[in-house]
């Protein structure tokens, strides 16, 4: 059996330690069964559909050891709250919010099995990050202590760098405490080099402050020599701002949460600050909790190499929705990635389509006519169409079989716009056979293989 040791450290004496019951170092790891399921463009960007300390051992295993430049993480908070998807249909007119019965993120966990669970994958994380690597972890006041001292212990206490207060005003009310409007990010190095563009992150100058600055000497540079108690001092206006602070105050996007179905998307701003603060263009970005896949998204949108992982078979839609738009719009010439399943990875549920394919001189043209979901089955009767359930259309019109290819893609990112359902493919791009998948806003798809 093929296994991959994590390194565990022998903490040195007199340092705190965190314990539970039944804290153990993990066992040595079989390295997991991977295939590749999909491709989008061309690029070695990986996108894995498995649980992740299965993930990380199969990089440890597959030549990452020690490759990742940052790392980003957003675990279970340990909430209490397991959330079902909140569909909301497509089409014009006012949102309709429709509740899926099936839960599809739990964060219910006993202390002793959170803790046992972080300990593993911080410790494959550790093995992953270069030396000169960062690690930034995201969590609440459930579980920000107890991480604290987990993060301690596995990179050393003398390597946390910041513990980052992300603040976001608005909604809720705290009427028996104060509300809690942060979630806390420990930021932490691998060795005793790392990376910060602090001229990435600069707060600009006010115009107000920048008005101060209004000698100008020989050389040309701007000084102030009026300080703000009226005493001449001289002070040179050396940068274009103010270097960034460890309270970030960015609203919650709640209409990106809404719109892409995933209650726990974070801002693309936040993840852009640490992206732009922790790692140069071509730097490689790991996130193994990745929801929807704001890292991931940030990270292409900034020319960095980005892995993202989620057990979940409905985050794995969803980001690479979100990640081939990031690709085919913003940058159509940006590095691709491909989708692999790990391990015993659970396929997304299966919907039922009705599609008629049609041969003519030129080609072929494919229409969907009926879509269903049997986890929609209690609304499917009062839907006006199909498409309101439908999220993206994707055709691979020369599929070999093993890895689908999307050439077309059906997949708009505004819940008010619907799927077209008709194609016309030219002969001249068909292959033997071509591949339909239809992918719905309950987390379902349907993939349909045709021979020509
Ligand atoms: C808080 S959400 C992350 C949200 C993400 N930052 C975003 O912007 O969308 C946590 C994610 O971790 C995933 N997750 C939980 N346990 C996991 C595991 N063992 N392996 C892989 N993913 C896991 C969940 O499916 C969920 O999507």
């Amino acid at each position: 059996m093929d296994t991959t040791p994590l390194i565990t450290l022998s903490p040195p004496a007199g340092r705190a330690l965190l314990t539970w019951n039944g804290k153990q170092p993990p066992p040595p790891l079989a390295v997991p069964s991977a295939i590749e399921v999909e491709r989008c463009g061309v690029g070695d960007q990986l996108l894995i559909h498995g649980e992740n300390l299965a993930a990380l051992v199969w990089l440890l295993a597959n030549g990452y050891r020690q490759q990742i430049n940052l790392i980003y993480i957003d675990p279970p908070f340990g909430s209490g709250i397991d959330r079902a998807r909140r569909v909301r249909l497509r089409g014009p007119g006012p949102a309709r919010l429709i509740p899926v019965a099936e839960v599809e993120y739990r964060d219910t966990w006993d202390d002793d099995a959170y803790l046992q669970f972080m300990y593993e994958r911080l410790l494959a994380l550790r093995d992953l990050l270069a030396d000169d690597g960062c690690i930034y972890l995201h969590c609440d006041f459930r579980k920000a202590h107890h991480l604290r001292c987990l993060m301690d212990e596995v990179f050393g206490a003398e390597r946390m760098l910041n513990e980052i207060i992300w603040f976001y005003p608005r909604g809720g009310d705290g009427e028996r405490q104060f509300n809690r409007k942060h979630d806390t990010i420990l930021l932490y190095a691998r060795g005793d080099r790392w990376t910060f563009n602090y001229d990435a992150v600069l707060i600009p100058y006010t115009r107000r402050q920048l008005a101060r600055f209004r000698q100008e000497d020989e050389r040309g540079r701007y000084y102030w020599n009026v300080n703000p108690r009226g005493e001449r001092v001289k002070t040179y206006l050396r940068k274009p701002g103010i270097g960034a602070y460890d309270v970030w105050t960015i609203p919650i996007d709640a209409a990106l949460a809404r719109d892409l179905g995933y209650p726990t998307a974070k801002p693309l701003a936040l993840l852009d600050r640490i992206i732009r603060a922790s790692s140069r263009p071509g730097d490689l970005v790991l996130d193994c909790f990745a929801g929807s896949g704001t890292a991931a998204v940030a990270a292409q949108r900034l020319g960095r190499r980005w892995i993202a992982c989620d057990v979940n078979a409905g985050a794995i839609q969803i980001a690479s929705r979100r990640l081939r738009h990031a690709i085919l719009e913003d940058a159509p010439s940006s590095v691709g990635f491909s989708v692999w399943r790990i391990g015993d990875a659970a396929p997304a549920l299966r919907g039922d389509a009705h599609i008629r394919v049609t041969h003519h001189d030129n080609g072929v043209t494919i229409t969907v006519e009926a879509y269903t979901n049997p986890l929609l089955a209690n609304i499917s009767q009062t839907l006006p169409d199909w498409r309101c359930i439908v999220d993206e259309i994707l055709i691979d019109p020369a599929y070999d079989g093993v890895i689908f290819r999307p050439a077309i893609v059906d997949a708009p990112l505004r819940r008010t716009t619907q799927v077209r359902g008709v194609y016309t493919i030219a002969r001249a791009s068909l292959g033997a056979s071509l591949a339909i998948k239809i992918v719905d806003a309950a987390g379902g798809e349907a993939f349909t293989i045709v021979s020509i």
